[in-house]
């Protein structure tokens, strides 16, 4: 999602309070700026990290794309590049399960959607069961359900206020989708919907529990839930990730936009919610559905704006809301094991102006012990980053009774600290970034890339060097380096891997390979992955800004190469792009695309694209798709 008009900022920035890097000389970093990408590749090979020069079989192989470009542009259709095949896979309202009704977006009702694909997917998750030597290959697809384009989903409703019914049905469509997919002879991939792992996960009716330091804390409890440990429902799952055990994790994103209503006059979650932008107001579910409406349910909010861990191999267990991950707008939370065998959680809050996180756990993941692991996300270290001009990141503990996390200052238990995350971390004087989307580790290289997708909103005297532009339209990625590729070091570098934008403008501060071609950029990364190959894939959300379709490219991080992006798939207009997601073996790749025909003034009865189906009377249908190629080589070539 990439409306981010009337959320509220980081108060940091505008009450003019400096910060830690205001406080710092402000000339430009040698990132970036001077030279352009050869002389980031001249600094990044002549300061490389143990982690970097030890894997040097990954470094040959990345780097290496043979496909044939895309050329850019917009239209009502997707494209991909040649000799690969895009498959549609699962479109909202497709059966999940036997008994779920025909779709019939006239007549949709939540009942109907809480037994169907739901709407607007975003993160993919894949986890390949072992099947027997020689049967078809099959896994489990977890698919994020991020939020509800009113007035594209539902008919009729653009001059009148919606039914309880309608409200019900958009709920159903938010969350989460499990299904079992398998591999036909050919490659292409298929739903089987009589698979006993097949599970919706909605805003409206999963019960999930809370856990971890915050859980049962008062501020968590509510009129129907006075233990403060169960929660009914996910909100705005947008990217997540999927765990080394084989859990799937929902990033529950804007959670401020579902709520509604005032608060009580002096009521003491007042700070807190400003500082999340509650109540939103963006949706009418408040009018018949108490909980969100802040006036009659003032806790609901702290329930949300978690990580949910979803265990895919059982799905009648509860999901989980892990507190000690922190509450915040999250994006994704993409995982990795560090040497000592401690998990670490890479986490963007998606504001402007707002975070990088990660969390590191206090056990190691005990391999091949999927019991063992499963409550591991409950205890761990929670840190947020600073970037430091001299090219450090420093990792600063969110640590009830430490530095100024401490009662004075509001903060009475490490719940809540977790449950007032951003302001702990401002306290901290943590960097505020440009919107911090996908944040994901390669676990071959040590090396993290951290999606920074634009802020508008920055003025020439709040640039930094890791957040180098003023009015940065088309956002720009950075690369941490974890030393000796340790995840869970509280010190790592960063480089400034590319700045987005039109490497043709003077004026735009790109700093792509000159390799790149005029089809090879772009504006605004979103959601990023590295493929069996090691190779980093960049998908977008807001090119359009750029007058081309959202997509996928993929991006050259080593050697001459490093920097050179290639376009390979692109979006019909007003889509953007999620997942993607490799298989292990690299053949598949997974796409979603996210609100087609969501133009400016795009209704059900007016889409800007009836895609996929291009039929008279359908709506455009957010969409899994499968791509692969003919001979089953390798994605990208
Ligand atoms: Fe839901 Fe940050 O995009
Ligand atoms: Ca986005
Ligand atoms: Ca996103």
């Amino acid at each position: 999602m990439d409306d981010q008009e009337n959320i509220p900022v980081n108060p940091r920035i505008t009450t003019g309070v400096q910060t830690i890097n205001d406080l710092i000389d402000k000339r430009l970093s040698r990132r970036g700026f001077i030279g352009g990408i050869s002389a980031m590749a001249v600094v990044s090979a002549a300061g490389c990290s143990p982690a970097q020069e030890a894997s040097p079989e990954v470094a040959e192989e990345a780097g290496v794309f043979s496909f044939q470009e895309i050329t850019r542009g917009l239209d009502e259709n997707h494209h991909v590049s040649d000799e690969h095949i895009a498959d549609l896979l699962l479109r909202w309202g497709d059966p999940v399960f036997p008994d779920a009704p025909a779709f019939d977006p006239y007549a949709q009702t939540a009942a109907a959607q809480e037994r169907q694909f739901g709407y607007n997917n975003d993160f993919i998750g894949f986890h390949p069961l072992t099947v027997a030597a020689g049967a078809p290959a099959r896994g489990l697809l977890c698919i994020n359900h991020e939020y509800t384009s009113t007035r594209l989903m539902l008919p009729g409703v653009t001059d009148r206020p919606l039914t309880r019914e309608e409200c019900a049905v958009e709920m159903a469509g938010h969350g989460g989708t499990i299904v079992e997919i398998v591999q036909a002879t050919d490659g292409a991939w298929s739903v089987d919907i009589l698979s006993k792992y097949n599970r919706r996960l909605t805003a409206g009716s999963t019960q999930m529990a809370l856990t971890g330091p915050a859980a049962g804390s008062d501020r968590l409890k509510t009129s129907t839930d006075p233990s403060g440990r169960l929660v009914t429902g996910t909100l705005n799952n947008c990217a997540g990730g999927m765990t080394p055990w084989g859990t799937y994790l929902m990033a529950e994103e804007n959670f401020n936009g579902n709520f509604m209503g005032r608060l009580p006059a002096d009521h003491p979650e007042t700070e807190n919610y400003d500082r999340y932008g509650v109540p939103g107001g963006w949706y009418q579910w408040g009018q018949h559905f108490d909980r969100f409406d802040v006036a009659k349910e003032p806790n609901e909010p702290n329930r949300f704006g978690w990580v949910v861990e979803v265990d895919i191999l059982d799905p009648a267990s509860t999901p989980k809301k892990r507190t000690a991950l922190g509450r915040f707008k999250h994006e994704g939370a993409e995982s990795v094991v560090a040497p000592d065998g401690r998990v670490v959680i890479y986490m963007g809050d998606d504001q402007r102006f707002d975070y990088v996180y990660k969390f590191v756990s206090a056990q190691a993941v005990k391999e091949g012990d999927r019991a063992a692991n499963m409550n591991l996300l409950d205890e761990g270290t929670l840190y947020v980053a600073r970037f430091v001009e001299d090219g450090t990141v420093e990792w600063m503990p969110l640590v009830h009774g430490t530095g100024p996390l401490t009662e004075e200052n509001g903060f009475r238990s490490q719940g809540d600290v977790l449950i007032e995350t951003r302001r702990a971390a401002d306290l901290l004087e943590a960097t505020p970034m440009d919107r911090p989307e996908d944040v994901e580790p390669d676990p071959a290289t040590g090396r993290v890339y951290v999606m920074l997708t634009n802020n508008t909103r920055r003025t020439t005297d709040q640039i930094d060097a890791a957040n180098p532009r003023a009015n940065n339209s088309t956002g720009h990625i950075i690369e941490i380096i974890e030393p000796g590729g340790d995840f869970a070091s509280t010190r790592s570098s960063w480089e400034i891997l590319v700045q987005c934008g039109d490497p043709a403008d003077p004026e735009s501060g790109a700093t792509w390979n000159s390799e790149t071609s005029e089809n090879g950029w772009y504006g605004s990364p979103d959601n990023c992955a590295i493929d069996p190959s090691g190779r980093l894939w960049v998908s977008t959300d807001g090119n359009e800004r750029t007058g081309a379709a959202d997509g996928l490219w993929a991006m050259e991080t080593d050697g001459e190469g490093r920097g050179t992006s290639r376009a390979f798939f692109r979006c019909p207009v007003g889509a953007e792009l999620c997942g993607p997601r490799f298989t292990p073996d690299g053949q598949t790749l997974f796409v979603a695309v996210q609100h087609p025909g969501d133009s400016d003034g795009a209704t059900f009865e007016n889409p800007a694209t009836r895609w996929p189906d291009f039929a008279k009377d359908m709506p455009p249908r957010p969409s899994v798709m499968v791509i692969r190629k003919a001979d089953r080589s390798v994605i990208g070539g």
